[in-house]
C-alpha cells in the first residue's frame, strides 16, 4: 500500500499541478477528444483534476461522471469540481460501474488500470456502459521502461523490483492490445508520452517518484531503511553534480467500442 502523510500529500499536490503530470493529463484528455454535449466517464478520477477540465469541455448540455473507490480522493474531486453542475461524483471501482448500460460517449482512465486486479472484467464492464462506437482512453506507465542512472545498478534493480509491487500490473500498455480486442474494442492507437529529466525539479514526475519509491520500500519492509535512504541520497548527489538522468514512458491506448 502507498500511504500518504501530510508531507506526501503536499508533494503530490505540487507534482500533480506541475508541468510533467499536467502534460500527461492534457495528452489523455486530447486522446478522448471531448465534444460539447458528450456524456463522459473519468474512471479513477482521483482529485478530479481532469474531471473538471472535461466538464468545462462538454459544457452545460453534457455530463461527466467521476468514479473513484477512495472517499478521500472524492472529497478532493468535490472541491475541484465545485460549481460545475454537470459533474456527478460517485464512489465505486472498475468492474462494477454505477452507470447505465450504453450511455457513455467516452471513458478515460488515467494511471488507474495498473491498480485494477481484474482488467478483463473492467474492460467488459466499460464496453457495456459505452455507446456503440464510444471511445475508451487508458493511460498508464509501462514500468519496465523506467530508467534512472546509478553507480549502483544492483541496488537500483532491487528498488525497481520493490516499486513494481505497488501495482497489480506494471505492464498495462503491453497487455492492452490483446485484452481490448478480446473485450470487444478496436484499438486505434497506442500513443507514447516519453518522460526524460536531467535535473531534479521539485514539481517534476521524477521528484515525486523518488519520494514515493523510498517511502514505499521502507514502509513495506521491502528494503532496509538505510539502503532506501542511500538510494535516494545518490540521486540527490547526482543531480547536484549534473549527472542525473531519468526516463520513463507513459502510453495512451485509444480504442473504440465495436
Ligand atoms: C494515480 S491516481 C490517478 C488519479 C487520476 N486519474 C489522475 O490522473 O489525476 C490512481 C487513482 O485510481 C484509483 N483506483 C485505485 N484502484 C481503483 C479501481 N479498482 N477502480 C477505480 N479506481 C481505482 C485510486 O483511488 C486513485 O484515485
Amino acid at each position: 500500500m502507498l500511504s500518504f502523510d501530510a508531507e506526501t500529500r503536499k508533494l503530490l499536490d505540487v507534482s500533480y499541478q506541475g508541468a510533467d503530470i499536467t502534460r500527461r493529463r492534457m495528452a489523455n484528455m486530447d486522446a478522448l477528444a471531448p465534444a460539447p454535449g458528450d456524456t463522459l466517464l473519468d474512471l479513477g478520477c482521483g482529485q478530479g483534476l481532469m474531471t473538471v477540465d472535461l466538464a468545462r469541455a462538454v459544457g452545460p448540455s453534457g455530463q461527466v461522471i467521476g468514479i473513484d473507490p477512495s472517499a478521500d480522493m472524492l472529497e478532493g474531486a468535490r472541491q475541484a469540481c465545485a460549481g460545475q453542475d454537470n459533474v456527478r461524483l460517485v464512489e465505486g471501482g472498475a468492474g462494477a460501474l454505477p452507470v447505465a448500460d450504453g450511455t457513455l460517449d467516452g471513458a478515460v482512465s488515467l494511471q488507474v488500470f495498473e491498480y485494477v486486479p481484474d482488467i478483463p472484467a473492467a474492460l467488459e464492464d466499460l464496453r457495456s456502459k459505452l455507446k456503440s462506437g464510444g471511445r475508451l482512453v487508458i493511460g498508464d506507465m509501462q514500468w519496465d521502461t523506467f530508467s534512472l542512472a546509478s553507480d549502483d545498478p544492483a541496488r537500483m534493480a532491487r528498488m525497481c523490483r520493490a516499486w513494481e509491487q505497488h501495482v497489480a500490473a506494471p505492464d498495462v500498455p503491453a497487455q492492452l492490445p490483446a485484452l481490448l480486442d478480446a473485450a470487444g474494442f478496436r484499438l486505434i492507437e497506442m500513443r507514447p508520452l516519453p518522460y526524460v529529466s536531467v535535473t531534479l525539479r521539485p514539481d517534476s514526475l521524477v521528484f515525486m517518484l523518488l519520494h514515493l519509491m523510498r517511502g514505499y520500500a521502507r514502509d513495506n519492509d521491502l528494503m532496509p531503511a538505510a539502503e532506501a535512504d542511500a538510494w535516494f541520497a545518490e540521486q540527490e548527489r547526482r543531480a547536484a553534480e549534473g549527472r542525473f538522468f531519468f526516463a520513463l514512458t507513459h502510453v495512451i491506448a485509444i480504442a473504440l467500442r465495436r
